[in-house]
């Protein structure tokens, strides 16, 4: 029995290969590096029972022909978990071609190669980003879902593909709702993104907006793990759930203070000024995780601790590098 991880040599899906091999699984792990990096899968790539292949989702032929190599003398792949996506908004705010192609195609593929070679069990990564800029506190409940970015739009219409094949041929579908998560291996991000304008400009730290904007902040350990405790424990066919932490946020000028902290610098921040980011940018929300807390598990990191680790690691992770 195997399980297939898209987008595996990224940020969160590398974290998954991990958790993965550990728990023993067999794991295929697809990814056309465009953002993930072999690198990130170091330890795995030692294992016998991890196996990495280059592929664009994207293309239909390209990951039928990645499935079916790995299909020879009766394997069977068990489970999907579909962790590939663009994963910069504004980029998708730019050229929605973007998000149509690596966010909602790759699922849209995933599910057509999947029915016809009987693989009937899904975990997808969604987004908060599904719930566009409500005041509300967002819970699996909330609605009208009218995203705001383009990045949320795909997602919502890949949760949509997967509703209608769990109707016609899933068994199972587990989908993931989730905001900003950090830590070591990032590709993108607010604190990657920070420190990279560190190691650029050392006499002073440009953050984007009035550094008000305030949000759930999620490490990424958490979030693997709860997303195998969601996997094991929740009864329903189509397994819905907001993952995040139980506070309501950290302001952006305390992740610029966290990551000057952690790169042990003193210089001003210097805010680009408005409310918000970026087109396509939810700039306040707070996360709802009650039903999550009510099968049984919950965060121990607050967002603020998880902004601190995630900016400790990633900071030395800088310094190996250069
Ligand atoms: N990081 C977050 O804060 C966050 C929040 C909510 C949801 N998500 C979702 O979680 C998932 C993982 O995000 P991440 O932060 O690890 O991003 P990431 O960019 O590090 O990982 C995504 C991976 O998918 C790969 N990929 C993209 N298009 C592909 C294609 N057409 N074919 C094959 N591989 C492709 C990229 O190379 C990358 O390695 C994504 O679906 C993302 O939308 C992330």
């Amino acid at each position: 029995m195997l399980t297939l991880v898209t987008g595996a040599a990224g940020f969160i899906g590398s974290h998954l290969v991990d958790r993965l091999l550990e728990r023993g699984c067999h794991v295929i792990g697809l990814d056309n590096f465009t953002r993930g990096v072999r690198s990130n899968l170091h330890a795995a790539l030692q294992s016998p029972y991890f196996k990495l292949v280059e592929c664009d989702i994207a293309k239909e032929d390209s990951l039928a022909r990645a499935v079916d190599m790995h299909l020879q003398d009766g394997a069977r792949i068990e489970m999907v978990w579909h962790m590939a996506a663009n994963s910069d908004i504004p980029a998708g705010v730019t050229d929605p071609h973007v998000d149509l192609k690596d966010t909602f195609m790759t699922t849209f593929n995933l599910l057509k190669v999947m029915k016809s070679r009987d693989i009937r069990r899904i975990a997808f990564a969604s987004s908060s980003a599904v719930y566009g800029e409500l005041a509300c506190r967002l819970s699996e409940e909330t609605g009208p879902l009218l995203p705001i970015s383009n990045y949320g739009a795909m997602k919502l219409a890949g949760e949509g593909a997967i509703s209608a094949a769990a109707e016609a041929f899933l068994d199972r579908a587990w989908i993931y709702r989730f905001p900003n998560v950090v830590g070591g291996r990032g590709t993108h991000g607010v604190i990657y993104d920070l420190l990279g304008k560190l190691a650029r400009h050392p006499n002073d730290l440009e953050v984007l907006g009035d550094g008000r904007q305030k949000k759930p902040y999620l490490h990424v350990s958490e979030l693997v793990a709860a997303m195998l405790f969601i996997q094991d424990k929740a009864p329903e066919k189509i397994a819905l759930y907001n993952i995040g932490p139980e506070d309501d946020g950290v302001e952006v000028a305390d992740i610029a203070q966290a990551v000057l902290d952690a790169a042990k610098v003193d210089i001003p921040l210097r805010f680009t000024g408005g409310d918000r980011g970026w087109v396509g940018d939810v700039p306040r929300f707070t996360y709802s995780i009650e039903k999550l807390k009510n099968l049984g598990w919950r965060p121990k990191m607050k967002s603020a601790d998880a902004i601190r680790k995630a900016a400790e690691e990633l900071a030395l992770e800088r310094k190996g590098k250069t």
